[in-house]
């Protein structure tokens, strides 16, 4: 679809993911791709970059994780607002999210087969390691083999620019805080 993309050195990759935005998470039954929003998702190692995501065991993106061994972590802005609920509110295992929403997206570098979306700022992909269950919820590990973004999404220092790249922040139901400023301390 033409979006720029810059790589990014995978001992930057965690600084994409660690001020806590909400990300959409991809994933391949092997035929179909989902797109799926969580809140739930953080960094859990460095070296080699590690994410750790909660995702409920019934949804489809957790059936499609587990059968393929791959997922996608993308990190949409301000601007893809509806997209996150859209995403976050319609199931996998009901309706076709991408091919009805029409919703962009293009191939992995590190997963051929893996939808990464492309109205995104960035991107992870990602192997799933050994994980856990908590209730309802799959406690995934996910290493990352592949980082990119859109150019300039991090700055020289690897910081992320929220004033060019805006990120949400859940608060709950269709509610988000908006990323923009940076506050440096000493
Ligand atoms: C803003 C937002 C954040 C969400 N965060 C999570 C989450 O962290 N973990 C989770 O399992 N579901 C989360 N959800 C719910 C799923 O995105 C939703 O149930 C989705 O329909 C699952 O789709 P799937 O069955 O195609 O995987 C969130 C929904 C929204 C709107």
């Amino acid at each position: 679809v033409g979006t720029l993309v810059e790589k990014v050195d995978l001992q930057w990759a965690y600084r994409l993911l660690g001020f806590g935005p909400v990300v959409l998470v991809s994933t391949t039954d092997g035929e179909k791709g989902d797109v799926s929003a969580v809140a739930w998702c953080a960094p859990a190692e460095m070296d080699p970059p590690v994410a750790m995501l909660a995702i409920a065991t019934e949804h489809k993106t957790y059936e499609n994780l587990s059968r393929t061994g791959i997922l996608g972590i993308n990190v949409p802005t301000a601007e893809n607002v509806d997209l996150v609920m859209y995403c976050g509110t319609k199931s996998g295992h009901e309706v076709d999210k991408i091919r009805d929403g029409n919703i962009p997206v293009r191939f992995g570098e590190a997963f051929p087969s893996l939808p990464l979306i492309d109205s995104c700022a960035a991107w992870l992909e990602c192997k799933v390691l050994p994980g856990t269950e908590a209730g309802g919820h799959g406690i995934v590990m996910a290493e990352v083999l592949a980082a990119s973004c859109r150019p300039g999404v991090l700055t020289r220092n690897h910081i992320w620019d929220v004033a060019h790249y805006p990120t949400l922040h859940h608060l709950g139901g269709p509610h988000f805080v908006v990323g923009t400023r940076i506050v440096s301390g000493r």
